[in-house]
């Protein structure tokens, strides 16, 4: 059994947890940053880099002191190197840095998308590879055949704006504060998903890939006829999102034979709504159904400690000379798309 202290510091949470290769999660810690941010709209990166250096120190201690344990009993010290915000991701790669030199420990560099990518096997014991993800988080919208650790094969991104983007996006439009996505779910569940005709873009298209700016352009255009409450326009936002999952990813399938289950992962696979609707294709489909607990979904270092473990069992360390990276594409084959993703 191997311990695992991981380090997330990629974007607006700072987090420190203690994981064991028995998928125990001894302590988890996480500081947001919501009220430093919130007067902008979104994540200034300057304002969450120096949060970061505040509060990861502290959390780390006390993340070590809920588990029980100190730096000299964890086998492997795992911290995100990318991608993202690159001052952040610096902060808590040069900590790890810094603690695998002074308790000679191994460091582990870890991609933020496998971190997302493997959370469901910390979750779920009975998840094997090769899975079907959705990796759905404010700056990814991608389907990737996940083969095994280190493995994956992306079958579908998006073209412009990710799908937490889109939420993120549509609260601020419809001024219903920062961060977007819990706001947007909250409004929508008291509006109509109906009521108002928003576009479903890529819908029926041969490739899986997504699209959501257009989707954000019809929100602007609803918000401004001043016809429909906040809240329905929410309801109808929130709806094309997840028919738009729904058939991206029903096309994603029948590209993956042999896929063991429909697994979702990353912030917006917290949305109840989007879980609901990929339970039920994955039935349809007559593939088990695997979503990570809520918390497990956004950003946390417990899943970055879980990744940790899972490379750490392969002999999968790194040089403490690895360096932090703004963009780190889990399948470097993957043919480049329009955009983003
Ligand atoms: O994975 P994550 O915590 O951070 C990134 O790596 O991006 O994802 C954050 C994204 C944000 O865009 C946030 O608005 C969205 O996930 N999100 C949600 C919900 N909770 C978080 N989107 C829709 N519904 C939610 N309940
Ligand atoms: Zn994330």
């Amino acid at each position: 059994m191997a311990l695992i202290l991981g380090i997330e510091s990629s974007c607006d949470e700072t987090a420190a947890a203690l994981v064991t290769s028995d998928r125990a999660v001894l302590a988890h810690r996480l500081a947001g940053q919501e009220s430093a941010h919130r007067p902008f709209g979104g994540v200034v990166p300057e304002i969450a880099a120096r949060a970061h250096v505040e509060a990861l120190e502290p959390l780390i201690a006390a993340a070590l002191a809920e588990a029980g344990v100190e730096l000299g009993d964890v086998d492997a010290i795992a911290a995100t190197a990318g991608p993202g915000l690159i001052g952040g991701v610096m902060v808590g790669l040069v900590t790890a840095k810094a603690l695998a030199l002074a308790a000679d420990k191994p460091l582990i560099a870890v991609n933020h998308l496998e971190g997302h990518a493997l959370s469901p096997r910390l979750a779920d014991p009975g998840l094997e590879f090769p899975y079907l993800l959705l990796l759905v988080s404010g700056g990814h919208c991608q389907l990737l055949f996940v083969e095994g650790v280190g493995r994956y094969q992306r079958l579908a991104t998006t073209i412009d704006d990710a799908a937490g983007e889109a939420f993120d996006k549509t609260a601020k439009l419809l001024g219903l504060g920062f961060p977007g996505g819990p706001e947007v779910e909250r409004a929508a569940a008291k509006g109509d998903p109906r009521a108002v005709p928003l576009p479903r873009p890529l819908l029926g298209s041969a490739e899986p890939h997504f699209s959501f700016a257009g989707l954000k352009s019809a929100v602007l255009r609803a918000r401004d006829a001043d016809m429909y409450s906040a809240e329905d326009i929410a309801a109808s936002f929130q709806q094309a999102v997840v028919d738009c999952l729904i058939d991206r990813t029903r096309r994603a399938i029948d590209r993956a034979p042999g896929a063991t289950a429909l697994v979702v992962a990353g912030g917006v696979a917290a949305n109840a709504a989007i879980r609901a609707a990929l339970e039920g294709l994955a039935a349809e489909r007559a593939l088990p159904f695997v979503a990570p607990p809520l918390w497990l979904c956004t950003d946390n270092a417990a899943m970055i400690g879980w990744a940790g473990a899972e490379r750490f069992a392969l002999g999968l360390t790194d040089q403490l000379d690895v360096a932090a990276r703004p963009r780190w594409p889990l399948d470097p084959e993957a043919e480049k798309v329009r955009g983003a993703g």
